[in-house]
């Protein structure tokens, strides 16, 4: 049972996508990633973390699924060490075909991490009420929710959402929960992988002069260009990798009521956040050094829930460097770097290399030319 703690409040450590891999053991990528994860659990004592989904690359628990629980145990050693749970969410890379039965059959037998199934058959959808310190009257509700892989049909969108008798399990859990009597909704919380189409609403075409710090949207999207709106906090560092196709996902967290915040993994280097329609949608760039990322950049986000006011949250994101950490991974320069610097430099190495091109192609005519 998820209970407030004895200061009346209830914290939540977010870590997005590490993509770990099973040399971990010896990597030093792994290490920097632990270093963090230590020191966000000194700095916060969360009552709970929670892993936005990827967090594995591979598909090798098919062959020792043994494995795959030694490694999920590895991971969550610095929260287990400390008695804190970790909840987990499917992430893509979990759904790799016929992958999902054993992930969630592995969960079911470790003590140090958590995720179930108890909507959709299959579905990795489930719930998580936090009570009054007295444990006697659930106070808010965590939502650890499915959204799939790849969509069937890639003519409709490339990336998957929450299926409808997903949102429906959800409407009808949410229905049940609200106050007897007074049918008030209960302040809610959703973690899951990946964002809905919504988060595109942070953000707004650039000015001409934005250019160069703008990112190109994603799939359907990817004519237009965005930088962060007004009141989006936060680095936005690549177009957000929602569906192309809108399931009504964030309708019905509208329709239902009790939504406050929405936590998404997906994007390796976005961890902007802002509040569209009166809900906290808020981006989680990768936590570790093993996904595309921007140097020593990666972060962590606490989120604490006070129990006088379920719904009045407060949240801030932490990075590497903020930590004081020294990375062992990264080459000299790369872990100097900052997300802007290394979009920039991203840009330069692009416009250079039109460079190099045309003039390499103008040389070459010239030369033919001239023979
Ligand atoms: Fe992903
Ligand atoms: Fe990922």
């Amino acid at each position: 049972m998820l209970k407030f703690n004895d200061s009346g409040k209830f914290g939540i450590l977010l870590f997005g996508d590490l993509h770990e891999k099973y040399d971990y053991a010896q990597s030093p990528n792994f290490r920097d990633m632990q270093k963090m994860m230590n020191a966000a659990l000194d700095r916060y004592r969360p009552d709970i973390c929670v892993l936005l989904g990827d967090i594995f690359s591979t598909g090798r628990c098919r062959e020792d699924p043994g494995e795959y629980e030694r490694a999920i145990a590895a991971i969550c050693a610095p929260a287990s060490r400390r008695n804190i749970p970790v909840y987990c969410i499917m992430g893509n890379h979990e759904h790799d075909p016929e992958y999902d039965e054993e992930i969630l059959a592995s969960f079911s037998r470790l003590d140090c991490a958590v995720m179930r199934s108890e909507g959709v058959p299959g579905k990795a959808d489930f719930k998580e009420l936090i009570y009054s310190r007295d444990g006697k009257t659930p106070l808010a509700c965590l939502w650890f929710l499915d959204s799939n892989n790849l969509c069937e049909d890639g003519s409709v969108s490339h990336y998957d959402y929450v299926h409808t008798d997903q949102i429906e399990w959800f409407e009808r859990e949410s229905e049940k929960l609200k106050e007897p009597g007074g049918g008030k909704p209960m302040p809610s919380y959703i973690f899951q992988h990946i964002p809905v189409p919504e988060e595109y609403r942070l953000l707004r075409k650039p000015k001409f002069y934005e250019l160069p710090v703008s990112v190109r949207g994603y799939n359907s999207l990817s004519k237009n260009r965005y930088v962060a709106a007004d009141g989006t906090e936060g680095y936005v560092g690549e177009g957000p990798c929602s569906p192309d196709f809108n399931n009504g996902q964030f309708e019905s967290w509208k329709k239902t009521g009790g939504v406050v915040a929405a936590f998404f993994g997906h994007d390796h280097l976005n961890d902007f956040s802002g509040t569209v329609d009166g809900i906290f949608l808020a981006q989680h760039k990768t936590a570790g050094f093993r996904a595309y990322t921007d140097g020593c950049r990666c972060c962590v986000r606490y989120v604490e829930i006070p129990e006088s006011n379920p719904s009045g949250f407060t949240q801030e994101l932490t990075h590497f460097k903020e930590f004081g950490l020294e990375c062992e991974c990264l080459g000299p320069v790369f872990k100097r770097i900052t997300d802007r610097q290394s979009m920039m430099l991203h840009t330069a190495g692009k416009v250079l290399g039109a460079a190099a091109a045309l003039s390499a192609g103008s040389y070459i005519i010239y030369k033919l030319k001239n023979r």
